[in-house]
């Protein structure tokens, strides 16, 4: 693609950057969708966040993401936030609209998505999550928002999934929402990891008993490293119907992009194309 005088730039704040795929995800959508575009990562340290994003606003830079450690703090330099992000006080993307900026999350979203073309429903579901971390929050309030019937918040720290479980209830006070490991995870259709257990370097651990499902309960992971986890390996030789985390990013990178430019693209292709590159 020529990058010439109407090439519009797009960026990734964060710190660390180094590691990101998003620059590969988006510079790939673009390319594939022919948009005259570039991505690109930039390492801001926290002193120079608003610094950052008022030089962001005064070059015209469409769109950003914000990664760890500025997805709260970002909030107080922004003009407006969706819905979304306001409800869980985070935001990993910005639009420059004619100089307003205004916040979105798209990673709980992203994961949903990422559910609902695998063919896992959440609505009416009883879904077991591990973990109480940032990526955690964002999907649990999202699966209540969408409707989940139950949800189990098993996490290392007790007092995490506590509170993450009465943020949830005091949004969504319909859904039954409980912590801790159970005895009986039979009635249970859905299984989600968002803990760092058996990501690389270790590949060995699993973070659940698979024993514990019922034949007919999905298991996702949000790990993509390794594309398929020891827990999704286990569970599909039980033939659990098994979701890949690398959707997850790959999702709420496109649905950023679909923000920005106002229009939907093509997550599937995305998905694939990246997966080769793992492989
Ligand atoms: P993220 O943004 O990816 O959610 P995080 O906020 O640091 O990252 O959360 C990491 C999650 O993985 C937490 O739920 C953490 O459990 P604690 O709250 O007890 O720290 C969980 N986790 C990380 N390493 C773990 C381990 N070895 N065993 C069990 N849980 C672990």
């Amino acid at each position: 693609m020529k990058i010439d005088y109407s090439t519009s730039l797009y960026g990734l704040i964060g710190d660390p950057v180094e590691k990101s795929l998003s620059p590969d995800i988006h510079n790939l959508s673009f390319s594939n969708n022919e948009i005259n575009s570039v991505y690109l990562a930039f390492q801001v340290k926290s002193e120079e966040l608003q610094k950052a994003v008022e030089g962001m606003k005064s070059i015209g830079v469409k769109g950003f993401n914000v990664t760890i450690p500025h997805k709260v703090d970002i909030i107080k330099y922004l003009d407006e936030l969706d819905e979304e992000a306001e409800m869980l006080g985070a935001v990993n993307t910005v639009k420059n609209e004619n100089g307003v900026l205004k916040g979105y999350n798209t990673d709980g979203r992203g994961f949903i998505e990422l559910l609902k073309s695998n063919g896992v429903e959440v609505e009416g579901s009883k879904i077991i999550i591990l973990g109480a971390g940032g990526a955690s929050r964002g999907i649990s309030m999202l699966l209540a928002k969408e409707g989940a019937a139950k949800i189990n918040i098993v996490n290392r720290t007790e007092d995490k999934a506590v509170r993450l479980k009465e943020e949830i209830s005091g949004h969504f006070s319909s859904v039954d929402i409980t912590t801790g490991l159970k005895d009986d995870y039979t009635e249970y259709d859905l299984l989600i990891n968002t803990t760092s257990v058996g990501m690389y370097p270790n590949d060995d651990e699993v973070p659940f008993d698979i024993e514990l499902l019922s034949d007919s309960a999905a298991v996702a992971d949000i790990i993509y490293k390794p594309l398929r986890t020891k827990l999704l390996k286990e569970a599909d030789s039980k033939g659990h119907k098994i979701v890949e985390g690398l959707g997850m990013l790959i999702n709420q990178a496109i649905l950023s992009e679909e923000i920005w430019l106002d229009r939907e693209l093509d997550k599937k292709s995305i998905i694939d194309e990246i997966s080769k590159q793992f492989k």
